[in-house]
């Protein structure tokens, strides 16, 4: 028999669907020590909270996320609300006992990461940040084929995130859907919000970086504020790029932008290592592109390996259907909460933890400091 883990889930909007669902689905496919419990679901919207939870099946709504955090019948808070409110209720959920699960990115910047680790730390609170996309099995795949060594010595580095969502200038900033255009709930424009993806998946596969150059833009200087009805400054970045140096030696290149026309959310990577290079694209995110110099010349190329095998050696892909069929973008949440629960089981961390998710928070800050400098920036 499994135990309960009591959820407490603050935010029903895109994260407090995609959680609600992993958390739903995980024991029907993972047999795990712990099963959630949907104890809770707080939106400030009574009404709107009380179908969310009919519809997801919790079992109650408060309206004040401190509720959640004050109730002895949760056992781990969710954060699925804007970047502005993480740090003030991990270190509430951290005070009170709480696991925290928190969304990415960390905090608004790497001072506030750094009370947050404090606090979870010091109340010995198992904790883990969103950042899902290590969770995609062909991503999972590109780790594994990394430590075993088949890339060899790595060169290059290469990532971008592009959308295309808020080229037209009448999109105002601010307010319930459009909280990711200001500054004071996002902590900055693509940086925190795309890049952080990136980058978060560039540490666990090729390790720390050392110093970054970057240059933003924000193409849209001036939008209408929702909550003040005022045209205001626009203080987040559009699009982003910058170079890195890994302490490993290796070369990077980062972009983001919200201005790629046709792009809606293109996540890819390429990694070149001495003799092997892989790639990867989210559009098709159940494939990873393999290439392999050592292969025999005359059959040497691309492979495109569909990442659905099982026995073990396409990761969680036992878990699923039969081989040969694909899973989506939802597993990955399906499977950080399996990893999370099966953590817990062990008592060991489940990653990344809140101390693992501020060297991204630290390279970002770093991003937007050169950005705003001209100069190269170390991340330490
Ligand atoms: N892991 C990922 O791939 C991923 C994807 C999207 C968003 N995110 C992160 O998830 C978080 C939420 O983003 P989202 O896309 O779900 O946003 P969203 O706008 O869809 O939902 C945010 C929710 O927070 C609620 N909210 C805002 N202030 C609140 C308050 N004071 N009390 C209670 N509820 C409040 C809103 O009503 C809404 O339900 C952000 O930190 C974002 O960066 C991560």
């Amino acid at each position: 028999m499994s135990k309960p883990l009591n959820i407490g889930m603050i935010g029903y909007g895109f994260m407090g669907r995609a959680h609600s669902n992993a958390y739903r689905k995980v024991n029907n496919f993972f047999d795990l020590a712990y099963h959630p419990v949907l104890k809770a679901v707080c939106a400030r919207d009574e009404a709107k909270a009380r179908e969310f939870a009919q519809r997801w099946g919790y079992e109650s709504v408060e309206t004040d996320w401190r509720k959640i955090v004050e109730r002895k019948d949760i056992d781990a808070v969710d954060i699925c609300v804007p970047n502005n409110l993480h740090k003030e209720i991990s270190i509430a959920c951290a005070r009170a006992g709480k696991m925290v699960l928190c969304e990415k990115p960390l905090s608004m910047d790497t001072a506030e990461g750094e009370e947050m680790c404090a606090a979870v730390e010091q109340a010995g609170v198992p904790n883990m940040v969103w950042y899902n996309y290590r969770r995609v099995p062909a991503v999972t795949m590109a780790r594994k084929l990394i430590e075993e060594g088949r890339l060899g010595r790595i060169f290059h580095y290469r990532a971008q995130f592009l959308q295309d969502w808020t080229i037209s200038t009448d999109l105002p900033q601010g307010g319930t859907a459009l909280w990711r255009l200001d500054a004071a709930a996002a902590g900055s424009g693509v940086t925190g919000d795309l890049l952080a993806h990136c980058i978060d998946t560039a540490l666990w596969l090729n390790g720390s970086i050392d110093n970054v150059t970057a240059m933003t833009e924000t193409f849209i200087k001036e939008r209408k504020h929702n909550l003040t009805g005022k045209v205001e400054k626009v203080g987040i970045d559009d699009a982003c790029a910058f170079l890195a140096r890994f302490q490993n030696g290796s070369l990077a290149i980062f972009e983001s932008t919200r201005y790629a026309r046709g792009h809606k959310a293109l996540y890819t990577f390429e990694i070149n290592g001495e003799k092997a290079s892989i790639r990867w694209d989210l559009h098709d995110l159940h494939r990873l592109e393999y290439f392999d110099h050592r292969d025999e010349s005359k059959l040497r190329a691309w492979r495109s390996i569909h990442v659905t095998d099982h026995g073990g050696e396409h990761p969680y892909m036992d878990k699923w259907w039969v081989p040969g069929l694909q899973i989506g973008y939802e597993h990955s949440f399906v499977h950080q909460v399996a990893d999370f629960l099966d953590a817990l089981a062990k008592g060991v961390p489940a990653e990344p933890t809140f101390r693992s998710a501020l060297e991204t928070q630290k390279v970002c800050d770093a991003v937007l400091k050169s950005a705003a400098s001209g100069q190269w920036v170390s991340v330490r």
